[in-house]
């Protein structure tokens, strides 16, 4: 029997991915700036920070609009990253590995209708549908910082719902210590899913619920003034900011209240190199590669990772 043994990030992409894939990455890549040569030119200084990318990518150009007033609390020192970026370099395995790839892929995607069900240690479960949710949830926009455990990182102007509205909404029990929360099982929409069959579907994650009831903790459904496009997550994922971002789960489909540490994804597809916590710290490098530093993707610049993400006056009272 054939064994396909999973992969995590580390593996260098020449070696994972199909010659005729990698290539048009590389070629995605050298356009965005996030090549040598555009690492260069920040380097030098040169002042000129170019939109790296050429066109829209797909699934952005007909989305309702979404209006929500910016919360100021949340500040990032740092400018909006560009929607082209965000929204067509994407870790989304359940359609591609290859991030310029995920946006066309998951472009016809059915997002909607999309039932929500929550259940578990909850005095009632529950189906609804996610607008129907929506629609009772107090939206605002928050800009945050995304850090990929890879080391990119961007900033996205988000609008969502706090997840501690959500919890309070959903009546969990006082048995519920942890939540968990799960995305779609589609391999007939989700061409990854078909693909890469080894992996665990569907994607999972979980949170303390001291963490999920935690202020910074988002329910996103928009991004940059619309609804959130099929590649950032449609039509609900989460975001919390001071994780590495595998912990910002898209498209979820279920929420569970539970007594026990729920497992998640990437923990358990490489337990040595991916926990629970997964909370961004400079201090202690991935057993493969050294997170002191991340590479803002806008200018290929390589700045310093902060404790936290940059939001340890938030959080870092959860982990005395
Ligand atoms: N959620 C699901 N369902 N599937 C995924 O592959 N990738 C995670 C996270 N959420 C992922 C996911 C990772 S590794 C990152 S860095 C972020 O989504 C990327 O979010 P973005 O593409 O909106 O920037």
């Amino acid at each position: 029997m054939l064994i396909r043994v999973p992969r995590g990030w580390e593996t260098p992409e020449r070696e994972a991915t199909p010659e005729e894939v990698y290539r048009s990455r590389r070629r995605f890549l050298q356009g965005a700036g996030v090549g040598m040569a555009g690492f260069g030119l920040a380097a030098l200084g040169l002042g000129r920070v170019l939109d790296p990318f050429a066109a829209d990518p797909p699934g952005i150009a007909n989305l309702p609009a979404l209006a929500a007033a910016r919360n100021p609390k949340y500040k990032v020192e740092r400018p909006v990253t560009s929607e082209r970026i965000v929204a067509g370099f994407n870790n989304f395995y359940e359609f591609s590995t290859d991030k310029g790839e995920v946006a066309r892929l998951a472009e016809r995607f059915r997002s909607r209708p999309w039932e929500i069900e929550v259940r578990g240690e909850v005095e009632k479960p529950r189906r609804l549908d996610v607008d129907e949710l929506i629609r009772q949830m107090p939206l605002e926009e928050r800009v945050y910082r995304l850090r990929c455990v890879e080391a990119w990182s961007v900033v996205v102007p988000w609008i969502g719902f706090p997840l501690a509205k959500f919890v309070e909404w959903a009546r969990p029990k006082s048995s519920a210590r942890y939540l968990r929360m799960v995305s779609f099982n589609r391999p007939g929409e989700a061409v990854g899913q078909r693909t890469q069959p080894w992996y665990p579907w569907p994607y999972y994650e979980g949170l303390r619920m001291a963490e999920a009831t935690n202020e910074l903790a988002l329910l996103v459904v928009g991004s940059y003034g619309h609804r959130l496009p099929n590649q950032n997550g449609a039509p609900l994922r989460l975001i919390v900011p001071w994780k590495y971002g595998f912990k910002s789960i898209k498209s979820i489909v279920r929420f569970e209240f539970t007594r026990e540490q729920p497992k998640n994804f990437w923990n358990v597809v490489a337990p040595e190199e991916y926990d629970f916590y997964a909370n961004v710290n400079p201090a202690v490098p991935h057993p493969r590669w050294s997170q002191a530093t991340e590479k803002d993707v806008a200018t290929g610049r390589r700045l310093p990772t902060q404790p936290y993400n940059g939001y340890a006056e938030f959080v870092s009272h959860l982990y005395r």
